[in-house]
């Protein structure tokens, strides 16, 4: 509780600084080592979320592709064109390319990716149309009053399990006992501020 009190004090320059940084971020799409486009590699090339974000089902982070996994198609598609140098650098030092995030939650909030994609939350509930977009771009405030909207009552957010990479689709209703979602407490303070 001491830490949450310490944050409570810094509320509003918290707020202003958020919501600023919200207006700021969901405006511009960072500058990237590579211009990379999810619409021309997820709508038109056909790739599942899960070829680059690996972890996404098992784990707290979605997890970012290594640089081999784009020289699986680019050491050939494009091998010659200066534009992929960052990569080429990247992979023969064995470093990962240095992706600028988009989505970041401050370090005192707890948050887990695979426990959502398990339980029917699809990613375009919280990341918008990304098939759709050439640079990612902030689509939700990720505020905590955006989490607490959710758990308040997720039921109607959901989708079908072979649905959840699949951003066009529409919500189901009537998924709650399918997936034995939790009654209560899952706006208690302790499930985001461990
Ligand atoms: C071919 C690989 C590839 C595929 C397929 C892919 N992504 Fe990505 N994704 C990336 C790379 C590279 C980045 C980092 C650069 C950027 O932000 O565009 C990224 C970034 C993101 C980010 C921003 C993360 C952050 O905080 O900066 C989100 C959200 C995301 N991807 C969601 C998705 C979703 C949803 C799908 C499936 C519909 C998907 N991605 C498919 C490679 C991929
Ligand atoms: C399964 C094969 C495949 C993989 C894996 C792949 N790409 Fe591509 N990429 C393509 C194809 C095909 C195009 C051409 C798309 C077009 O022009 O319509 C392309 C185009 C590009 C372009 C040119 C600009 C554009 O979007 O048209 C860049 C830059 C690029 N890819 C970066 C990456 C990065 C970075 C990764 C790894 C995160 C990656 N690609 C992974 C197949 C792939
Ligand atoms: C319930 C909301 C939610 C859902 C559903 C969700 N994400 Fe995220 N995603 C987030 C948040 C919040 C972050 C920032 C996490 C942080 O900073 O700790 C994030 C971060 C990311 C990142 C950056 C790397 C990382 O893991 O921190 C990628 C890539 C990503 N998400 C992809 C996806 C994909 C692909 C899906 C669907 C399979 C998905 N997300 C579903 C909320 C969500
Ligand atoms: C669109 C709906 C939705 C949004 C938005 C959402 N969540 Fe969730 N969250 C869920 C569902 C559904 C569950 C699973 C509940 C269950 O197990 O019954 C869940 C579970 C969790 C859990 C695990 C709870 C446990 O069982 O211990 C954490 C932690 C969590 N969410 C954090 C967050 C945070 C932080 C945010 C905002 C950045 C967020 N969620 C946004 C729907 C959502
Ligand atoms: C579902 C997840 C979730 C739950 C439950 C939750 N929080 Fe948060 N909380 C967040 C997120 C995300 C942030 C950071 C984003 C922001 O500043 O709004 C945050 C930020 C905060 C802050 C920083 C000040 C601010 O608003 O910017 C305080 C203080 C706080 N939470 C207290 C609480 C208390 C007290 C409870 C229980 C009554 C609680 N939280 C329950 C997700 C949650």
């Amino acid at each position: 509780m001491g830490l949450l009190l310490g944050v409570l004090v810094g509320i509003p320059a918290l707020w202003t600084y958020a919501h600023s940084d919200y207006v700021e971020r969901s405006r511009l799409a960072p500058e990237q080592p590579i211009q990379f486009s999810h619409r021309h590699h997820v709508a038109e090339v056909g790739l599942d979320c899960r070829y680059c974000h690996g972890t996404v089902e098992t784990g707290a982070s979605a997890g970012m592709p290594a640089s081999s996994v784009c020289l699986t198609c680019h050491s050939q598609l494009y091998a010659d064109n200066d534009l992929f140098e960052p990569l080429r650098q990247s992979y023969r030092a064995g470093k990962p390319l240095r992706w600028k995030r988009v989505y970041r939650l401050p370090d005192y909030v707890y948050f887990n990716h695979s426990i959502h994609v398990n339980k029917g939350v699809s990613c375009v509930e919280c990341h918008g149309r990304v098939d759709q977009m050439a640079l990612v771009q902030l689509s939700q405030p990720l505020t905590m009053e955006w989490c607490l909207n959710c758990h308040n009552d997720p039921g109607p957010r959901l989708r079908p399990q072979g649905k959840i990479f699949d951003l066009a689709s529409a919500r189901t209703a009537g998924l709650e006992d399918h997936y034995q979602l939790r009654r209560q407490g899952l706006t208690d303070c302790s499930v985001c501020h461990r």
